[in-house]
């Protein structure tokens, strides 16, 4: 596996193996690399000839008191990991060369709406931050396609709209979130738990899972069912964030017609912010807001 820190050095690569006609995929990741992010690189190998993987904990993306400063960096393990998978490329370049001004002139990318909402609306300026990084990454690698993990829904949704609204020649795909046995969705951030918010911490998907059978039996008060998981994930040891049952689609309010629902949540455990979804199809049911 090549690793490169420098945009020109990566540049030079890429036009290299595009001169031999190979597509490249780039798998965008902030590094303490597990079996997420092992599968993005996994599916893109399937896909495309060369696999970049980028390492890059970006600041922009965090907030004042969130965890910038101590975002585990595990980066010898990571290497190793990437190589076992086969792995093309590890860009890891230092923050000096992807953001070569001072905060107050920077050049950032907007997606208005759904950046403000959920996780944006509980991290302001975050989607902000992961919408210019992820738009630097993508005019550096220029990419035939990029995977990201569904877990992280709304930051999907943020980057495909980015990618449509700005022409961007790149395909944006989606992969199902890798779980541990117990349910408990793979995240760096688990490791912030102690072991008993570990123990407590499955209960999350268990709810969402709880939700999703109720709809599909056709329980239909949206409001009611998300009322319900909250003082469920509250009584269970969660700080609950938001819990949301919305159109797969773009995060909108289900109405009658939509067939494709996701439930989105957040809850604080201890130091963690854990976050996870479901999608589910519903076939013909009616659902309303209470
Ligand atoms: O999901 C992540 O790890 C980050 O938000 C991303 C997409 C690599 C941008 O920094």
């Amino acid at each position: 596996m090549i690793t490169i820190e420098t945009i020109l050095d990566l540049r030079e690569q890429v036009a290299e193996w595009r001169a031999r006609g190979d597509k490249i995929a780039l798998v965008p990741t902030m590094g303490n690399l597990h079996e997420g992010h092992l599968s993005l690189v996994r599916r893109a190998l399937t896909l495309a000839n060369r696999v970049i993987v980028s390492i890059f904990v970006n600041p922009l993306q965090f907030g004042e008191g969130e965890d910038y400063e101590s975002y585990p960096n595990t980066l010898t393990e990571d290497a190793d990991k990437l190589i076992s998978v086969d792995a093309d490329l590890l860009f890891m370049p230092p923050v000096s060369e992807v953001y070569r001004k001072p905060q107050a002139e920077l050049t950032r990318v907007e997606v208005p709406g759904i950046s403000d909402i959920f996780c944006g609306e509980s991290r302001p300026g975050h989607f902000v931050g992961v919408a210019t990084v992820v738009c630097k990454l993508f005019n550096i690698v220029q990419p035939d396609l990029t995977l990201f993990g569904e877990k992280d829904f709304q930051q999907l949704i943020v980057i495909r709209r980015m990618t449509e609204d700005l022409f961007m020649p790149v395909e944006i795909i989606g992969v199902p979130t890798v779980r541990e046995v117990d349910g408990l969705a793979r995240s760096s951030r688990n490791g912030y738990l102690t072991e008993r918010e570990r123990s407590i911490a499955p209960i999350l998907y268990k709810t969402l899972n709880e939700i999703g059978d109720a709809l599909r039996r056709g329980a239909g008060d949206f409001d009611q069912m998300e009322k319900m998981a909250n003082s469920h994930l509250a009584a269970a040891g969660f700080i609950p964030d938001y819990f949301h049952i919305l159109s797969a689609e773009d995060l909108s309010e289900p109405d009658e017609s939509c067939k494709s629902l996701v439930i989105l949540a957040a809850v604080y455990l201890g130091k963690a912010r854990l976050i996870d979804n479901i999608q589910l199809s519903l076939g013909g049911s009616l659902f309303y807001r209470g």
